[in-house]
C-alpha cells in the first residue's frame, strides 16, 4: 500500500484514485440493476421520482449516497471499491431501489487513463485549445464526443467542465481552462457540458471557486472583493451553470474569502442554489471537504473521494439534529433528480470500443480551429508542397509526437508515451503524475506525407549549432518549441524553458524562413518573434495535433483560431510578477492535502482587470492580445448600427477580401460609461463566420443583459447602468474598426 509520504510530484488526486483502486482491486462496471418501485415511471418528473425513492430509503442508504466508497491509502475504503470502473471517483447504487453504481471519470479533454491501463480514449486538444476556437458548436461537439466516449467506456459521469478564468497566466492548470474572458469561457463551457450530457452521461463544471493557482491550492484563501468575485470567476460559472445546465458542480480546494469552498455558504447556498436555481449537486473536490456540520448546512451535498465527514460523522450529526434530517434529505433529493433527469437509471449504457476513426476526425477539426496564426510576414505560410525543395524541422520532439498537459486529466497516450521519459520507472504507479507525456501524433511525419517530394530532416534542436546548420542547408525551418505546464504546479515564469530560445534565435539567423511552432499549456514570451518569418501556437493538440500542424502549415485547412488569452510581452506585466505563495518554503504539490496546514492569502487586488482589461487600463501593451489570430484569408468589417434603450442589439457585415475561404471570429466589445467603474471594454459578444473568397455576411446580436451588466454589491443584484456606451467591432480585442455610441436607459 502506498503512503502518502512516498508522493513525489504528485499532480492529481483524483488519478491517485484510481490508480491505487487498480493495484487494490479487479474492477468491474457495476451492472444496471432491474427497475423497481412507482419512481420508474418515466412519466413523473424527476423530482416526483426523486422524491418517491426518498420515501424508500434508509438512514443508511441516504448516508451511501452523499459520499465517495473511498481511495485505498487514504484511510479505510469501502469494500465496494472493487466495483469501480476505474475511473476518478466510484459510488456505489443500491440495487434493490434499481439506483446505478455511480462512475466518475475525469474527462477535460477525452476519458482519462484512471487506473485501467491501456484503455483507449480519443485525446482531444487542450481545454484551452477548444476555447481559440471559439467556437460553441464546436465546443458542443467535443463535449458530445467526449460524453460518448466516457459512455462507450462504461463512466455515467463527467469530472470535465473546468471553467476557473485565467486570472493567473503562469496556473499550471490553465489548460484545462477556457481563457481569460468569462463570457467567452461561460458560453463555451455551457456547450461543452451540453454535448457531454446530450450523451446520456452526467456533467460537471468545476472548480468552484476561485481556484485560480495551482501553488498551495489545498490551502490558498482567494481574498477576493464581492463584485470582482461575481464579475469574474463567478460569472463564468453563473453563464455555465444556467446555460449548460450541468448535473454537478465541483467545489474546490482553496478558501474563498476565508471560508473553505467546499463550506461556503456565500458560494454555495446563496449564489448557486437560491440565486442560480441549480438543482443538480455540488461535489467535494477530491479531499476538499473539511468539515461535516459545517459543510452540510453550507451546500456541500457529497464528499469525494470517501466518506471522513459525509458517513459515519454525518449520520451522528443527523440523528442529533446538529443536521437537519430535511438538509439530507435535501442532499440526497439533488443527486436522485439528476439521475433519473440524466438518464442513467432509465437508460443504461453498453460498454463499447470507442469509435476512433470518428474520435480522429473530431480532435484534427478541433486542433485546425484552435491552432492560432501569429505571425505570417511577407506571406511565409501556406507553404507550397508541390514547390518546397527542403525543409528542416527542428526540436521538440517532431520526429515522435505532441506534447500533453499533466494531471488527472491525462488522456493515456496510444501506444504509450511517445517521448519515454528514462528518469521515470514504468513500474512506479505513480509515474502518471511525474512524467511529460506525448501523444504519437508526430509532425514530422506529417509534413513528410504532406510534401512527399520534398526533402526533409530532422534535428533535435539540443545542439544550436548543429540545429542552425541544419536549417541553413534547407529552403525553410520549422523548428518546435515546448512548454509543459500541469496540475499541482505552476510555471516560475512564461520563458520556454531548457535554452529553447537561443535555439530559435540561432535558427532564425541562420535560416530568413523560420516558422516556430509553439506547443504550451497557455502563453508564452516569445522573445525571438521579430527574428522569425512566422509563428503559430499549437496549444496541446491531441491525437491528431500533428497532422493539424501539417495541414495547417500547408495551407490544406486555413486557420481560424484567436487567442482566448494574452500574450504578455513579459512576466513583469502580470498583476503579480509573481504567483502569491506563502512565505517560506514553496509548497509541495501535495501539502496540506491531507495535513492542516494554516491558509495563506492570494489577494486579488487587481480587481476587474483580468487579462486584456488589466493591459488595457494599465496601458500596457502585450506580445499578442486577446482576441487576436490572423488568417490566410483577408477580412474587412462595415455597416454597424447599434440601438440601445431598454436592450442592445446591433449589426454589422462582415466581408472576406482576400483569395481563399475562410472562418472569422467577428468579436464585438462594449465600453461602459465611467460611472459604472468598469475596466476599458469587455467582450460581450461574437460570431464565427464562415465566408468563401469575396462573400459578405451580416451579423445580427441581441446582447443577453448580463453581459452588459455590472454587479451591484450594495444590493446583491446585477444593473444596467444608466448612460452612454460604447459598442466597438472587430478581429481581435486590439483592432476595432467599427465603434457606434449608444444609451442605454438602466435598469435592475
Ligand atoms: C482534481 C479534480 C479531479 C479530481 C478527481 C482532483 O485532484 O483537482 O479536478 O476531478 O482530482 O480526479
Amino acid at each position: 500500500m502506498i503512503k502518502i509520504a512516498q508522493f513525489k510530484g504528485t499532480r492529481g488526486v483524483g488519478a491517485v484514485v484510481a490508480l491505487l483502486a487498480a493495484q487494490c482491486c479487479l474492477a468491474q462496471v457495476g451492472e444496471p440493476s432491474k427497475p423497481k418501485g412507482p419512481w420508474m415511471d418515466k412519466n413523473l418528473t424527476p423530482d416526483q421520482r426523486a422524491d418517491l425513492v426518498l420515501k424508500e430509503m434508509t438512514l443508511d442508504e441516504k448516508i451511501l449516497l452523499v459520499h465517495g466508497a473511498g481511495m485505498p491509502g487514504f484511510g479505510p475504503a469501502d469494500p465496494v471499491l472493487v466495483r469501480s470502473n476505474g475511473g476518478g471517483g466510484f459510488v456505489p447504487g443500491i440495487e434493490r431501489l434499481g439506483l446505478p453504481d455511480l462512475n466518475m471519470n475525469d474527462s477535460s479533454t477525452g476519458s482519462a487513463g484512471g487506473s485501467r491501463k491501456g484503455r483507449y480514449s480519443t485525446a482531444l486538444p487542450s481545454t484551452l485549445a477548444l476555447a481559440s476556437g471559439w467556437n460553441p458548436r464546436l465546443a458542443r461537439d467535443v463535449g458530445a464526443f467526449i460524453g460518448r466516449e466516457l459512455a462507450d467506456q462504461g463512466f455515467n459521469i463527467s469530472l470535465g467542465g473546468g471553467v476557473n478564468i485565467t486570472r493567473e497566466a503562469r496556473n499550471g492548470r490553465n489548460v484545462e481552462y477556457l481563457g481569460e474572458d468569462p463570457i467567452l469561457a461561460g458560453n463555451l463551457v455551457a456547450q461543452w457540458i451540453q454535448g457531454v450530457q446530450s450523451q446520456g452521461v452526467i456533467g460537471d463544471i468545476k472548480h468552484y471557486a476561485v481556484n485560480d493557482q495551482e501553488t498551495g491550492r489545498y490551502f490558498v484563501d482567494a481574498v477576493i472583493d464581492k463584485r470582482v468575485l461575481r464579475e469574474t470567476d463567478l460569472l463564468a460559472f453563473e453563464i455555465g451553470v444556467k446555460q449548460g445546465k450541468p448535473g454537478m458542480v465541483m467545489c474546490s480546494y482553496n478558501l474563498v474569502n476565508g471560508g473553505w469552498a467546499c463550506e461556503n455558504d456565500y458560494t454555495l447556498n446563496q449564489v448557486l442554489k437560491q440565486e442560480w436555481g441549480f438543482p443538480g449537486w455540488v461535489i467535494s473536490d477530491w479531499f476538499g471537504t473539511h468539515s461535516t456540520v459545517r459543510a452540510a448546512l453550507a451546500g456541500l451535498d457529497q464528499e469525494q473521494p470517501n466518506g471522513r465527514y459525509f458517513s459515519d460523522a454525518l449520520k451522528k450529526a443527523v440523528e442529533s439534529g446538529a443536521v437537519p434530517a430535511a438538509r439530507l434529505n435535501g442532499m440526497v433529493h439533488r443527486i436522485l433528480r439528476t439521475e433519473f433527469a440524466s438518464g442513467i437509471v432509465d437508460s443504461p449504457q453498453p460498454t463499447k470500443v470507442p469509435d476512433v476513426l470518428r474520435g480522429f476526425k473530431v480532435a484534427q477539426r478541433a486542433a485546425e480551429e484552435s491552432i492560432v496564426l501569429l505571425k505570417n510576414d511577407n506571406s511565409q505560410l501556406p507553404l507550397n508542397a508541390a514547390t518546397v525543395k527542403s525543409i528542416a524541422v527542428i526540436g521538440g520532439h517532431a520526429d515522435a509526437g505532441v506534447l500533453s498537459g499533466g494531471g488527472s486529466a491525462q488522456v493515456d497516450p496510444a501506444g504509450g508515451n511517445a517521448v519515454p521519459d528514462p528518469n521515470v520507472k514504468q513500474d512506479d504507479p505513480l509515474a502518471i503524475f511525474s512524467q511529460v507525456t506525448f501523444h504519437p501524433s508526430s509532425p514530422l511525419e506529417a509534413i513528410r506525407e504532406t510534401a512527399p517530394n520534398a526533402k526533409i530532416t530532422f534535428d533535435p534542436g539540443t545542439d544550436p549549432g548543429a540545429a542552425a546548420a541544419a536549417a541553413k542547408a534547407a529552403d525553410v525551418a520549422v523548428v518546435f518549441v515546448l512548454q509543459h505546464t500541469h496540475e499541482g504546479g505552476d510555471l516560475e515564469s512564461l520563458a520556454l524553458p531548457d535554452g529553447q530560445d537561443a535555439l530559435v534565435a540561432k535558427v532564425a539567423a541562420a535560416n530568413p524562413h523560420t516558422v516556430v511552432v509553439v506547443e504550451s499549456g497557455g502563453p508564452v514570451l516569445l522573445p525571438w518573434a521579430r527574428q522569425v518569418s512566422a509563428i503559430l501556437e499549437a496549444w496541446y493538440p491531441g491525437i491528431r495535433g500533428g497532422q493539424a500542424i501539417a495541414t495547417l502549415l500547408f495551407g490544406k485547412a486555413n486557420f481560424s483560431g484567436k487567442l482566448a488569452v494574452t500574450f504578455p510581452a513579459a512576466d513583469a506585466d502580470l498583476p503579480h510578477p509573481k504567483v502569491p505563495a506563502p512565505a517560506g518554503k514553496k509548497p509541495g504539490p501535495m501539502d496540506g492535502l491531507m495535513n492542516s496546514v494554516p491558509p495563506f492569502q492570494a489577494v486579488y487586488d487587481e480587481g476587474l482587470k483580468i487579462g486584456y482589461k488589466w493591459f488595457d487600463a494599465e496601458k500596457k501593451a502585450p506580445a499578442y492580445p486577446f482576441g487576436f489570430g490572423l488568417s490566410y484569408t483577408s477580412f474587412a468589417y462595415s455597416k454597424l448600427k447599434v440601438t440601445g434603450g431598454s436592450s442592445l442589439e446591433l449589426s454589422f457585415q462582415v466581408s472576406n477580401t482576400g483569395k481563399r475561404g475562410g472562418q472569422e471570429v467577428a468579436q464585438v466589445y462594449l465600453s461602459l460609461p465611467p460611472s459604472a467603474g468598469e475596466p476599458p471594454k469587455r467582450l460581450i459578444v461574437w460570431e464565427k463566420v464562415a465566408l468563401r473568397s469575396g462573400e459578405s455576411k451580416t451579423v445580427t446580436m441581441t446582447i443577453d443583459p448580463l453581459y452588459v451588466s455590472v454587479f451591484d454589491s450594495s444590493s446583491d443584484r446585477w444593473q444596467i447602468v444608466p448612460g452612454e456606451y460604447k459598442v466597438m467591432a472587430g478581429p481581435s480585442s486590439a483592432t476595432l474598426p467599427l465603434s457606434a455610441a449608444v444609451s442605454l436607459t438602466g435598469s435592475r
